[in-house]
């Protein structure tokens, strides 16, 4: 099949088109690269030679806002008789606290984003596409609740809600169901880890704010300790307590999204994509230190403002529906996060 991927340069973008590319899918990827490095490309293609990948794919520089820039690519492949079949629509921008600094930014970079792809894809009758959002739109359900995919959504900051307002446009194009379209959301819970050959992994621009890019920066002495958000939430050890799924794992879960749309004629699939399994800051950091030997020093802080005690997936429909089981351990993801340090101390070549 061929498969348009927007944000195909990013860190769940390199591992979901490494994983389409072994299942033998010819790719489009777009990304603009204000957030993402072409050497992440580079290293895509080196991969794909080492796992002796016959399945090939072009690389295209651009913004989802320009349309002339999206129709050019689905004519070109329309011309060449094999057209996009398929979007894995992952470009957006994603830092919690940027989007309630430039909220418009965050709602024309991803709503406009994504509608001014709807329509190329519509005018262009490529009508399946598989959406990443993300748990952040879920309301926060309690202690050691777990959430499904009909928990409320109440998103609580800029970034969560264009992700349900994506969500939603996508709902209102599948209910009239005139036109046939396909369409899986897939609400993210904690992608961490990277592709056990250490050559793609995760590289966030500037200071990390998420967890796991802390982690291995204070563990390769990049930074001197890691800052632990709150001591006293109600979770076993006072730290917060989130899912992380391996990317390898959440890649997988996209192709196989993919693949149960086009069982049917027309569909609406909402999964969750984690484990199910809940992990605290302390459990990570000590599972971190312990499989790999060595040193993370930490000390606490205050709370971050919007953070949650507990954010964990009921994961059963996407168990049942893609008859998919996340492989890795926390362990495994630990492993392959130091790995992916060890080989790239300052990330991709800049
Ligand atoms: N944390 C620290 N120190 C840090 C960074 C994070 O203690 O340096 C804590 C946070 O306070 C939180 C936990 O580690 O309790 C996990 O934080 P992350 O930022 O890694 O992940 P979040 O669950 O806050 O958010 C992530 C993504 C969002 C996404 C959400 C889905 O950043 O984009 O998961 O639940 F929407």
């Amino acid at each position: 099949m061929r498969i348009l991927i927007t944000g195909g340069a990013g860190y769940i973008g390199t591992h979901t088109a490494i994983n389409l590319l072994e299942n033998g899918n010819d790719l489009e990827i777009i990304d603009s690269f204000i957030n993402s490095y072409p050497a992440a490309i580079k290293r895509l293609n080196y991969l794909k030679n080492i796992l002796k990948i016959d399945s090939k794919f072009n690389i295209h520089n651009g913004d989802l806002r320009n349309q002339k820039f999206l129709e050019k690519i689905f004519s070109d492949s329309k011309k060449s008789n094999n057209p996009i079949e398929a979007v894995i629509h992952l470009a957006g921008l994603k830092s919690v606290g940027d989007s309630i600094r430039f909220p418009e930014k965050y709602w024309d970079f991803n709503v406009n984003g994504s509608i001014n792809l709807f329509k190329v894809m519509e005018k262009y009758e490529c009508r399946n596409i598989v959406f990443s959002s993300s748990a952040t739109i879920y309301k926060y359900q309690g202690k050691e609740v777990l959430l499904d995919e009909n928990s409320v959504i109440e998103p609580t900051n800029p970034y969560g809600q264009t992700k349900a307002e994506i969500e939603k446009i996508l709902q209102d194009i599948n209910k009239e169901n005139v036109n046939k379209w396909r369409i899986s959301i897939l609400r993210y819970f904690n992608p961490i880890g990277a592709h056990s050959s250490g050559l793609i992994g995760e590289d966030p621009f500037g200071e990390p704010n998420n967890l796991f890019p802390a982690i291995i920066k204070v563990s390769s002495n990049q930074t001197r300790e890691l800052k632990i958000f709150g001591y006293d939430w109600p979770t076993i050890d006072g730290t917060a307590v989130r899912d992380y799924i391996h990317v390898m794992d959440l890649a997988k879960a996209h192709y196989l999204a993919l693949l149960k749309l086009m069982e049917f004629e027309s569909k609406l699939l909402i999964l969750n994509i984690g484990t199910g399994i809940g992990t605290s800051v302390l459990d990570l950091v000590n599972t971190f230190k312990s499989i790999n030997k060595c040193d993370i020093p930490y000390s606490f802080t205050e709370r971050r403002k919007g953070d949650f005690p507990y954010v964990v997936a009921d994961n059963k429909m996407a168990e049942k529906i893609l008859n998919w089981k996340p492989r890795n351990t926390i362990e495994d993801m630990c492993i392959d996060g130091w790995n992916w340090i060890k080989k790239n101390p300052s990330g991709y070549p800049k």
